[in-house]
C-alpha cells in the first residue's frame, strides 16, 4: 500500500473526540504547527477568512466553559482554540451564498486540518459546536464582522475512547442518483 495513503489514514482513524485531558503544558511549537496546517486549507475565491483565537488564560477560558454548556473539556484542556471566520472577508466576493455557506465550509475545513495535525503530533482535541454565540463574542471582544464556529479544547489525554458507530460504506454511497 502507498506509504503516504497509510499514514494519513491512519491519522485519520485514530482521531478521536477526547473530552478528558492531562494537566501537562501543550509546547507552544505543537500549536504553531497546528496553525500552519489550517492556513494551507482550502477556501472559497482563496479568500482566507480563517481567524483563530488561543486562550490559554484560565479566567478567559473559565469563560468560555460558562459559556459553552460548561462542558468539561473545556476546563480540562490547557489550552483552547476558538476558530472564527471573518464572514464580510467572503460575503465581499460571494453575498449571501459566501456568507450563508462559503464562509462555513472554510472554516470547517480549516478545522479538521487542525483536529488532523493534533492527532499526527500526539495530542487530544474535540470540536465543541455547543455555544452561546454572543457570549463567546462578547468574552473574546471580535469584531462585528468575525463568527466564532468552532472551540477546540487541545491537550495530551491518558485514554483513547472506543471508536463510536459510523454508518458503513453501503449506506452512505449511492450511485448516480439517489
Ligand atoms: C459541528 C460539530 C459540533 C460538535 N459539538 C460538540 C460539542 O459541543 N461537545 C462535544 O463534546 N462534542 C461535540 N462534537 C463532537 C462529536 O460529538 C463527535 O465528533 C462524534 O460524537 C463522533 O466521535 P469522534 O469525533 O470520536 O469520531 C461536535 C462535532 C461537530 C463536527
Amino acid at each position: 500500500m502507498d506509504e503516504k495513503y497509510k499514514h494519513l489514514a491512519e491519522i485519520i482513524k485514530k482521531r478521536r473526540s477526547i473530552r478528558t485531558f492531562l494537566q501537562k503544558k501543550v509546547e507552544k511549537e505543537k500549536i504553531t504547527k497546528i496553525i500552519h496546517s489550517a492556513r494551507y486549507a482550502p477556501s472559497a475565491g482563496n479568500l482566507q477568512p480563517l481567524e483563530i483565537i488561543i486562550v490559554d488564560d484560565p479566567l478567559i477560558k473559565q469563560e468560555i466553559f460558562y459559556a459553552a454548556l460548561q462542558q468539561e473539556s473545556i476546563q480540562s484542556a490547557p489550552v483552547v482554540l476558538v476558530i472564527c471566520g471573518d464572514v464580510d472577508r467572503t460575503a465581499s466576493k460571494y453575498g449571501k451564498r459566501g456568507r450563508e455557506l462559503y464562509v462555513i465550509q472554510d472554516i470547517a475545513t480549516a478545522t479538521q486540518n487542525i483536529l488532523l495535525t493534533a492527532t499526527s503530533l500526539g495530542l487530544g482535541t474535540v470540536w465543541v459546536g455547543a455555544f452561546d454565540e454572543d457570549k463567546i463574542r462578547r468574552i473574546l471582544q471580535l469584531p462585528k464582522n468575525v463568527r466564532p464556529f468552532a472551540i477546540i479544547p487541545i491537550g495530551y489525554y491518558e485514554k483513547e475512547p472506543e471508536v463510536p458507530y459510523k454508518r458503513s460504506i453501503e449506506e452512505i454511497i449511492h450511485y448516480n442518483t439517489w
